[in-house]
């Protein structure tokens, strides 16, 4: 501003310069991952060193890259083939050696798009012992854009952004529920929710760019606490348990007023329905209770386990043996369950840490900003919950902890397993009772200076959409989208994320799977339990440990924690594909988001959360 207000009095022909120009680095001219360093306001430098390209802007490919370039299949061809041919895929699941090459192949690749150690954050866009060093800070995989750009998404699109709100009613809020072709259930929603929400934790004080949770990976913080203070808390100091009371005869974590773990409730919940767990801010909805309850209970169940085999233990050593082991279960079952859900593929995916050994690879991880942006997965959500004969609409369903107790555990693990989620990609989705969440979304994205959507597809090594079409698969959002950005290189990441145009009968469109994938297999494999001096038996207490890492499932955590006979427990709704009796269900349910007031819902819960 300053600079256009003295170029206006001194030098009227500075104008055109300066409105095309700002920072050269603004028009993003280094390509192939190449940094860009402004000299002056006229001129830039790339460094392409390790890229593998070089010349002025990085797009001389060398020799080797060359042919790398042309043998290497798009991300879609790899897609289709993982996705289809079964018959094929059943042969290689059997065949160990190769079962295990392409799984080394899927993690290195997909990891190697990390960096590690991390580089940049909100507030610097060069590499700063501060950026590395402050964990605080979420870390950016591309550098926040510079401040002095001539347009908000760099040098193409309009002067300024669409309405946030506006884009919002326009592109993202649901019509009418569109369930997710590939069958996720609730138990796939909520445990994204819970499993996620131990990372992604922003920071509501020091803001967006911020996070409260320092271990930036899985360490389990939603169940044992952010801090010491908090974990000691819940804990029991006995056997290595945590604090828990029965109800009915069932173990539900214990209330606050008994433990004194300062939980996010409104006013209107009553002292004995205030469960305190890991997380303050789970008990917003019973979702997340439900599986704050059942880790809970395996925790202490794993207790029970160790102390048979180690009488001697004192309670520090079975509570930090038995944290372990839950971290080990919790990544055997996000890939081997939850990630194999999710991809579709008809290769089988396994957990193996040894696989990495030796190979390069850094056990370290940072959480991003940007891989929190993208997992605001809203539309999952449906328009109100089925459990056993009773629907609960979002008023009724939010921050109410007895629909957890009134049914019981095993009853919400069957209702949640049957009930289908909604699509995340391919646009108007998200429920109109958390649309308050999806504007947050956007805002923070602007404050935080994201690059756009385009920028962070050749990070990712995907093609730039080329138009609004492109991207979107259709005409009348990309007409919304073309009148909103002026430019296809402008779309914003999360509401492109949200519109884009789904892979075949996919849940998401290529750039969330091309993205996330490797921000979540570098944060579940960096973690220090699968680097080669933890990844042994005795870390665990010995093979009992060992071998209950080694078997778990959603299946079975569940079953183990359970009374009586056991629900069935997937992240796929039963027969799905040749049933669509779900989708006519979950659509006239419609009617009961319509009593919701959005705005009164959510701003008790952005404080809250
Ligand atoms: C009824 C269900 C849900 C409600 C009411 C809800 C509500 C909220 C609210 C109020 C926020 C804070 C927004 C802000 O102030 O920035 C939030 C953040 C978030 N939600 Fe949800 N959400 C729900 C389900 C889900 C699901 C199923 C996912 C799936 C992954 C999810 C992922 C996230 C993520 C990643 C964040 C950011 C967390 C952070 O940065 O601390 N949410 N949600
Ligand atoms: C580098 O990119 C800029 C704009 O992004 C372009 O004007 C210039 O011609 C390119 N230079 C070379 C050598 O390709
Ligand atoms: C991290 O950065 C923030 C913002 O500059 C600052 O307030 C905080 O004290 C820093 N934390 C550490 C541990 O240096
Ligand atoms: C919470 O759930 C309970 C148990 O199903 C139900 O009786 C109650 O009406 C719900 N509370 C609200 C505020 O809807
Ligand atoms: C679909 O499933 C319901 C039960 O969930 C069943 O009653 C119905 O017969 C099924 N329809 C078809 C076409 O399979
Ligand atoms: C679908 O709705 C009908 C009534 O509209 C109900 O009888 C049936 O149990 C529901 N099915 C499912 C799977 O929720």
């Amino acid at each position: 501003m300053n600079r256009i207000i003295s170029a206006l009095l001194f030098l009227p022909l500075g104008i055109i310069f300066v409105c095309e120009g700002g920072n050269p680095c603004c028009s993003q001219p280094c390509l192939n991952r190449g940094v860009c360093t402004a000299m002056g306001s006229e001129d830039y430098e790339c460094d392409c060193t390790r890229t593998g390209f070089y010349g002025h802007n990085c797009t001389q490919p060398e020799f080797l890259t060359w042919i790398k370039v042309c043998l290497k299949p798009t991300p879609n061809t790899v897609h289709y083939l993982l996705t289809n041919y079964k018959a094929f895929w059943n042969i290689i699941n059997s065949i160990s050696f190769l079962r295990d090459a392409i799984m080394r192949y899927v993690l290195t690749s997909r990891s190697h798009l990390i960096d590690s150690p991390p580089t940049f954050n909100a507030d610097y866009n060069y590499k700063s012992w501060e950026a590395y060093s402050n964990l605080s800070y979420y870390t950016r995989t591309l550098p926040p854009l510079p401040k002095d750009c001539p347009t908000p998404m760099g040098v193409v699109g309009k002067i300024e952004l669409p309405d946030a709100k506006m884009l919002a009613e326009k592109l993202l809020i649901r019509r009418k529920f569109i369930p997710d072709p590939q069958g996720s259930s609730l138990m796939f929603a909520f445990f994204a929710q819970h499993f996620t929400h131990q990372f992604f934790k922003s920071d509501q004080k020091m803001g967006p760019a911020f996070t409260k949770a320092k271990g930036h990976g899985v360490d389990l913080g939603h169940i044992y606490g952010e801090n010491l203070e908090r974990q000691h808390k819940l804990r029991l100091f006995k056997d290595g348990k945590l604090k828990f009371q029965v109800l009915d005869g069932e173990v539900y974590p214990p209330t606050v007023k008994e433990v004194g773990a300062d939980m996010h409730y409104p006013p209107h919940v009553p002292e004995s329905h205030r469960f305190a767990v890991g997380h303050e801010a789970f008990g917003l909805v019973p979702g997340l209770m439900m599986y704050a309850t059942i880790w809970l209970r395996e925790h202490n169940r794993v207790c029970d386990v160790l102390k048979e085999v180690h009488p001697d233990w004192d309670d520090d050593r079975l509570f930090q043996t038995s944290r372990l082991i839950l971290i080990g279960e919790t990544i055997k079952i996000v890939i081997e369950d939850y990630v194999q859900h999710l991809s579709g593929y008809n290769f089988k995916l396994k957990f193996d840490p040894e696989l990495l050994f030796k190979e390069r690879f850094q056990y370290q991880n940072r959480i991003s900003s940007e891989f929190n942006t993208l997992y605001h997965w809203h539309p999952l959500m449906p328009d109100a919950f089925h459990i056993q004969e009773q629907v609960y609409s979002y008023p009724q369903f939010v921050f109410n902890t007895s629909v957890v107790t009134t049914h019981g555990i095993s009853n919400l693990v069957e209702s949640f397993t049957k009930q289908i989620a909604g699509r995340v990609a391919g646009g108007r989705n998200v429920p109109p009772a958390v649309m308050m969440v999806a504007l947050k979304s956007i805002e923070n994205s602007r404050q935080m200076r994201y690059q756009s959507l385009n920028a962070y597809r050749k990070r990712f090594s995907m093609k730039p959409y080329a138009s609004f079409e492109d991207l979107t698969g259709e005409k009348e959002m990309a007409a919304e989208l073309e009148e909103m950005y002026g430019h296809v290189d402008a779309v914003e990441l999360y509401p492109g994320l949200l519109v884009e145009k789904p892979r075949t009968n996919a849940i998401f469109g290529e750039t969330m799977v091309e993205m996330g994938a490797p921000y979540s297999l570098k944060g579940l494999m960096g973690n220090p339990i699968c680097s080669p001096e933890y990844w042994k038996p005795s870390t665990f207490g010995g093979s009992v440990g060992f071998d209950i890492i080694n078997t778990a499932s959603l299946q079975r955590l569940v079953c183990s924690n359970v009374k009586g006979p056991c629900p069935v427990a997937s992240f796929h709704v039963p027969d799905v594909e040749d049933n669509r009796s779900n989708t006519i269900n979950s659509s006239t349910a419609q009617s009961g988001s319509n009593d919701v007031n959005p705005t009164v819902l959510l701003k008790e819960r952005t404080t809250e959360l």
